[in-house]
């Protein structure tokens, strides 16, 4: 493949391809490891570039991989293991961040991350609500349709792309979509490539619908008896706060310990209580509800559930952000522990506590020496159904990964009707499951879709 690299060279400079192994051994990694061997990766500054090296790429009848930040999960960002397949870095497409702030939207290149994009509209009282523990690229984001711990509240991606500008397989540029509130003069065609993760082209800029920055903002760590009243309390609190409500996570013991072992000087919630599970909420306020008045409507709410025999057994309120700082470690804490094998799964919100629970005992009787550290998005039925093959027992058996997350999956689709995916997209470490969970006729479908932005020789991978 001497002769692509060459031509991609050529029409890049040799700053913007690079083929030094040590360095493409950083770009063959994402947020949960090693993965896959590129044969080179390249960094165009614009879209019409992009276009270039995409059409070059077809020429050679090479795979292209967009890559926005490397935070993703799935190896969605990763070539795979051939040592054929470009890498397309979408971080040099960075570029102004326009704010207008009258319609509450940014436009942005692809390659700006989250952190950018929301110091630049902090500015404006406005912010993009989607909250991770990582800094994703807002391209990555698109690509993935991010939810993250405020969905509850504020939704995926989806809901707050208004447009975006997408290179398609053949190397054309399109605009789809606008900077408006609503428009339905036109098939909704952005859809196609938000969450498509790179199959229907590569998103190389976007405007953004962004929200009013809340002005006080509290968190309650719920310690809870059994995990089983997670989602009873859930519905108190939606019907009590309602819109109030930002976020309502919850984490195995395991998860949090993980994260309070792994980071120096994080402080314990419950440095005297031993729950058997503990939720998180936040609540956001303008200025009518301060912190004060949302820490005491939080502590009137918990009080009827924190008595003797009742389902809290402590609760602690901040509005520090110190709790967002152990929910935010434990993916960190969790891959300290040892070899993580990651289910990213979601039922409706009424079952995820019986499914945890089957889950949990169907692992305990299979593979005893897996150690569950579990969290996620009680909110919106998301739950990380995390297991350690701890480092003291040495290398994970061959085929283990596999067959649990086989066994996991099997049990949510088939049992619940829930998703093996499901908010770190499909990806190379997924995609064997969409081929044996998804129904043969949305898969055809789907590639009757994709066929569509394909042209015959360049092919983009799930990205
Ligand atoms: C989280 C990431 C792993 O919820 O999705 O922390
Ligand atoms: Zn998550």
């Amino acid at each position: 493949m001497e002769p692509l690299i060459a031509a991609l060279t050529a029409l890049l400079g040799p700053k913007h391809v690079i083929v030094d192994p040590p360095d493409l051994a950083g770009l063959a990694r994402d947020g949960r490891g090693a993965f896959g061997r590129p044969l080179c990766a390249v960094r165009p500054a614009t879209a019409a570039l992009v276009a270039d090296a995409l059409r070059l790429c077809g020429d050679f009848s090479a795979v292209a991989v967009p890559r926005g930040a490397g935070t993703g999960l799935s190896g969605g960002g990763c070539a795979d293991d051939s040592g054929s397949q470009v890498v397309i870095l979408t971080d040099g497409l960075g570029g102004a961040i326009e704010i207008d702030a009258a319609n509450r939207t940014a436009t942005v290149g692809a390659g700006v991350r989250l952190s950018a994009l929301n110091a630049a509209a902090r500015d404006h009282g406005l912010f993009l609500p989607i909250d991770l523990g990582a800094d994703p690229s807002i391209g990555g984001m698109i690509a993935t349709n991010t939810g993250g711990a405020r969905l509850l509240l504020h939704g995926d991606m989806r809901r707050h792309v208004r447009a975006i500008e997408v290179v398609l397989n053949d190397g054309e540029i399109v605009q789809l979509g606008s900077p408006l509130w609503k428009d339905n003069s036109a098939l909704d065609l952005k859809q196609m490539f938000i969450g498509a993760g790179g199959t229907t082209g590569i998103v190389t800029g976007a405007t953004i619908a962004l929200t009013p920055l809340p002005r006080h903002q509290v968190t309650a760590m719920l310690a809870l008896a059994d995990a089983r009243s997670a989602v009873d309390l859930l519905l108190s609190a939606e019907s009590h706060f309602g819109t109030l409500l930002t976020a309502f996570e919850g984490m195995s013991m395991a998860a949090v310990q993980a994260a309070l072992d792994h980071v120096p000087g994080l402080a314990s919630p419950f440095p005297h209580a031993q729950p058997g599970y503990v939720a998180m909420l936040e609540l956001s306020g303008n200025a009518v509800c301060d912190t004060a008045t949302l820490e005491t409507a939080l502590a009137e709410w918990c009080a009827p559930f924190l008595q003797e025999e009742g389902p809290v057994i402590d609760a602690v309120v901040d509005s520090g952000g110190r709790h967002w700082a152990v929910r935010h470690a434990i993916t960190e804490g969790i891959r300290s522990r040892g070899s993580v094998i990651a289910c990213d799964i979601a039922v409706r919100r009424g079952d995820i506590m019986a499914c945890r629970a089957h889950l949990l005992t169907e692992v305990a009787a299979r593979w005893p020496d897996l150690a569950v550290h579990d969290f996620g998005h009680i909110g919106d039925g998301g739950l990380h159904f995390n297991l350690v093959w701890p480092h003291q027992l040495g290398a994970a058996p061959t085929g283990l990964a596999e067959a649990v997350r086989t066994c996991v999956f099997d049990i949510v689709v088939r049992h619940y009707g829930g998703s093996f995916s499901a908010e770190h997209g499909v990806g190379p470490r997924n995609i064997d499951h969409y081929r044996r969970l998804v129904p043969t006729s949305i898969q055809t479908l789907s590639t009757r879709i994709t066929d569509q932005f394909s042209a015959p020789n360049a092919i983009l991978e799930q990205g």
